[in-house]
């Protein structure tokens, strides 16, 4: 009935004095009251316990574990009832109503076991209690915590607080909650930022400490494991220090203490919310509680004292009792005992007073069920039945495990723990008259339900802290968009973390995700990383740089026909003549099909335009090289036969030169075949270079074949240069030899260049630079070989006469 011990002077160097029992506490008083009532009640009532009367004793353990040692050694060794009629030589205590506190619980039910005596507790929760091994004989008809800690949890999630403060008292009670507390939250995304035991000893240092830690915290959510006794002084050093913003959950052993709801606590304990014993009926509870009266009970302290405690004032000045409240004025005895004492008179919603009523009841159907045991039947051994004149706490034991019963509708019994049906109410404290913080139910756990609907919540009934409608934001880090990961900050819990952009080709789609998915092939992320896409395919097409390769291309055709026109229109002029013509206009068409096959190589590489472009090029590339070898030939054939006795131009007539030149393309072509059958180039894609986009481009297919078709070009060419070079000097003033021997030397460098072009140059520009080479080397052909002529033919036609070209005049 006092929440506060004072521990004497520990120093031994006199006697003692036992610890005296502090502050008053009028709900404590009020669950005793109830006790009373009930026993009264069960006493009158003609159908539980006919003929037998219950008596009590009430000790008070003062919230603490060595005041409830000395309370229950006393009931032990107390002295012996006076035997009668129904107390003969039997234990004098049969059972124990309590203790409230876990840890008091727990003294009371170690020292209790060995004498078999069973205990039901009223307000212990702790989850330690249910360990049958440990405590045999303890019964209890308020729920394990193990079901309070689920259904925080189930807040915590409900309302996305991920990053929560425990403050607790430094005893079993608090232990055990925060450790079922911590296993609740494992794995749920919920992390711990500080968890602190306020002293049971009160000390303000410690006090200020935890404060500090909570203002210094960005938690907002706290939830408190902890009793009056302890969280009052805590909590007025907290108002104190004006700290505000923070959510409190509340245990069970504080949500409804009427300590706290003076108006004084609304702007920093409104909105507090939690989990609270589910309320009950007890009819004439109020009347009963109303005739506690100094008046009729002049010589009871406790009455005294809840005088002091609800007025404020101090029956008999003198007393000495009221040493501590001598300051306090006077009081009649003949205040009115109001609602407004909520902390005693609180009679709307019974919680814990109903608890204990049960509890009493509880009892008291047990012995029935002992008393009223019919022989034969019984539970014990060879069915007997207890000997109701001599009942052993034992007996009572076993009936109280198989107890059931039902009180203003309510279900009773006790699991083989001893534990009964978790239910919760959900309480937020709101502004009510006068400031006053009010209990509102919002909301219920109901652990008989299916799991994952055990918490109903009116949330729109709820007023958080602060006066708020909206639910309080509580995170450690904000969550990370999509495109993002959470990356987890060394040495901090997990709900501390940055978020990093996914990499290239990684996305993640939703938010929090922990990592960043890749793309399948052929995809890429978004410029945001929250899509794949379908990478960009990228090939030479008619873009600008496509455009002008095949403008120069048809230019460089076109130009070649003109050529071919002005030389067809003049055929029969010398200069034409002198020189093969019919050389000359295939060289002229061949050319033409070079410029033509570098358009195959631009637009989308399909299977057959990349089998056709590198034949194609090739083909009439050898053509025109062949062509030139021929003339190159025959120049050095025409010239050497003028030499008496050599008739060499006899083997390289028209005919043999068709030969010639058809040899030297169809080797080309046997190659271009080979290569199309084994290994034919193909369209690929190519990720090599920009893992972002597919350069789609022709494989070569066989990169030997590739460089043996190149290789016999050459060939051709160095072949053509040497012969050209040779003949070069040769006598005459239009010897062609000289504009092959350099046209050849523009085709080989141009190619030559190519080769560390080609190799060099990422995705679409390796064709862009063969297609560069291809318009190079034709366009050198073309005007080493036939600028000059196109230039006599047009411009100096004077100089087009035999005589002239043979150098006479
Ligand atoms: N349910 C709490 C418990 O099991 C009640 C409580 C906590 C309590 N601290 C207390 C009761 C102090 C009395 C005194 O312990």
């Amino acid at each position: 009935m006092h929440y506060r011990v004072e521990p004497p002077d520990q120093n031994f160097t006199y006697k003692p004095a036992t610890s005296e029992c502090r502050e008053f506490d009028p709900r404590s008083f009020r669950w005793a009251q109830t006790m009373r009532l009930a026993v009264e009640e069960i006493n009158k009532s003609p159908n539980l316990l006919p003929n037998h009367t219950l008596g009590y004793k009430i000790y008070d353990s003062c919230a603490t574990h060595v005041a409830a040692q000395r309370a229950v050694l006393g009931i032990l060794n107390g002295p012996a009832e006076t035997p009668n009629s129904v107390c003969s030589g039997a234990s004098p205590v049969l059972a124990v109503v309590g203790d409230s506190g876990s840890s008091q619980s727990i003294v009371v039910s170690r020292t209790l076991q060995p004498f078999r005596i069973p205990m039901i507790s009223y307000f212990s929760t702790c989850a330690c209690l249910s360990n049958r091994k440990a405590f045999p004989t303890f019964f209890r008809v308020i729920p394990n915590d193990d079901y309070q800690v689920k259904a925080i949890a189930h807040l915590l999630r409900r309302f996305g607080w991920t990053w929560i403060g425990v403050v607790t008292e430094d005893d079993e009670y608090g232990r055990s909650a925060v450790q079922g507390l911590l296993k609740e939250i494992k794995n749920t995304g919920v992390c711990l930022a500080y968890q602190r035991m306020i002293p049971k000893v009160y000390s303000r240092e410690k006090i200020l400490e935890i404060l500090d830690v909570m203002k210094r915290s960005t938690a907002r959510v706290v939830i408190s494991f902890a009793a009056e006794g302890e969280l009052y002084p805590f909590l007025r050093e907290y108002m104190d220090q004006n700290i505000t913003g923070i959510q409190w959950i509340a245990s069970e052993a504080w949500v409804t203490a009427s300590v706290f709801t003076g108006s004084e606590f609304y702007p920093f304990l409104g909105g507090t919310i939690g989990f609270a014993v589910r309320q009950g009926q007890i009819p004439g509870l109020r009347n009963y509680l109303m005739s506690v009266d100094p008046l009729r009970y002049p010589n009871n302290p406790l009455v005294h004292e809840l005088w002091g405690a609800l007025y404020g004032c101090s029956l008999y000045p003198s007393d000495s009792m009221a040493q501590a409240s001598s300051q306090l004025p006077p009081c009649s005895g003949h205040e009115p005992l109001q609602e407004k004492h909520s902390a005693y008179m609180n009679t709307s919603s019974p919680r814990i007073s109903y608890t204990v009523y049960k509890a009493v009841y509880a009892i008291a159907h047990a012995l029935h069920n002992l008393v009223s045991c019919e022989p034969g039947e019984g539970p014990f051994q060879n069915s007997t039945c207890a000997d109701a004149t001599n009942i052993h706490p034992w007996e009572l034991q076993q009936y109280l495990q198989d107890v059931s019963f039902t009180i203003s509708g309510e279900e009773i019994d006790f699991d083989e723990n001893g534990d009964s049906i978790p239910s919760y109410d959900l309480i937020n404290w709101q502004r009510g008259a006068a400031g006053k913080i009010e209990f509102v139910n919002v909301g219920l756990y109901d652990g008989a339900r299916e799991a994952g609907k055990e918490l109903f919540i009116q949330e729109d009934a709820i007023i958080w802290a602060g006066h708020q409608r909206e639910v309080l934001v509580s995170v450690c880090s904000d969550s990370c968009a999509p495109g993002t990961r959470k990356a987890v900050r060394r040495g901090e819990p997990l709900c501390c973390f940055d978020c990093v952009p996914c990499d290239d080709g990684k996305i993640s789609n939703e938010r929090d995700s922990i990592d960043c998915s890749p793309c399948p092939e052929d995809y890429w992320s978004n410029q945001a990383r929250t899509e794949c896409i379908p990478k960009a395919v990228e090939y030479l097409t008619y873009d600008a740089m496509g455009l002008t390769l095949t403008v120069v291309a048809v230019v460089g055709a076109c130009l070649t026909i003109v050529v071919l026109a002005v030389f067809l229109y003049h055929r029969n002029t010398p200069i034409v003549r002198v020189n093969n013509s019919e050389l000359s206009f295939f060289i002229l068409l061949s050319l033409t099909l070079c410029f033509l096959c570098a358009l195959v190589f631009i637009g989308e590489p399909t299977p057959w335009s990349c089998m056709l472009r590198h034949t194609a090029f090739s083909i009439t590339f050898s053509l025109c090289i062949s062509c030139i070898l021929g003339k190159t030939l025959v120049v050095l054939a025409a010239f050497t036969a003028t030499r008496p006795g050599n008739n060499i131009m006899k083997w390289l007539g028209p005919k043999q030169q068709r030969v010639i030149i058809s040899a030297c393309t169809f080797v080309q072509v046997i190659i271009c075949a080979v290569w199309l059958i084994t290994a034919p180039p193909f369209p690929y894609k190519n990720t090599r270079y920009q893992r972002s986009r597919i350069i789609l481009e022709c494989s070569v297919g066989s990169d030997q074949a590739f460089w043996c078709v190149l290789g016999y070009i050459g060939l051709l060419a160095a072949l053509c240069f040497v012969l050209a070079f040779l003949a070069r000097k040769l006598p005459g003033n239009f010897n062609e030899a000289k504009y092959i021997t350099f046209s050849m030397l523009i085709f080989c460098a141009v190619w030559l260049a190519f080769i560390p072009a080609y190799v060099s140059s990422p995705g679409k520009f390796t064709v862009a630079v063969e297609i560069f080479a291809i318009l190079a080397s034709s366009f050198g052909l073309l005007l080493c070989l036939f600028a000059p002529k196109c230039y006599i033919i047009l411009l100096k036609p004077h100089k087009n006469t035999k005589q002239h070209l043979m150098g006479k005049k």
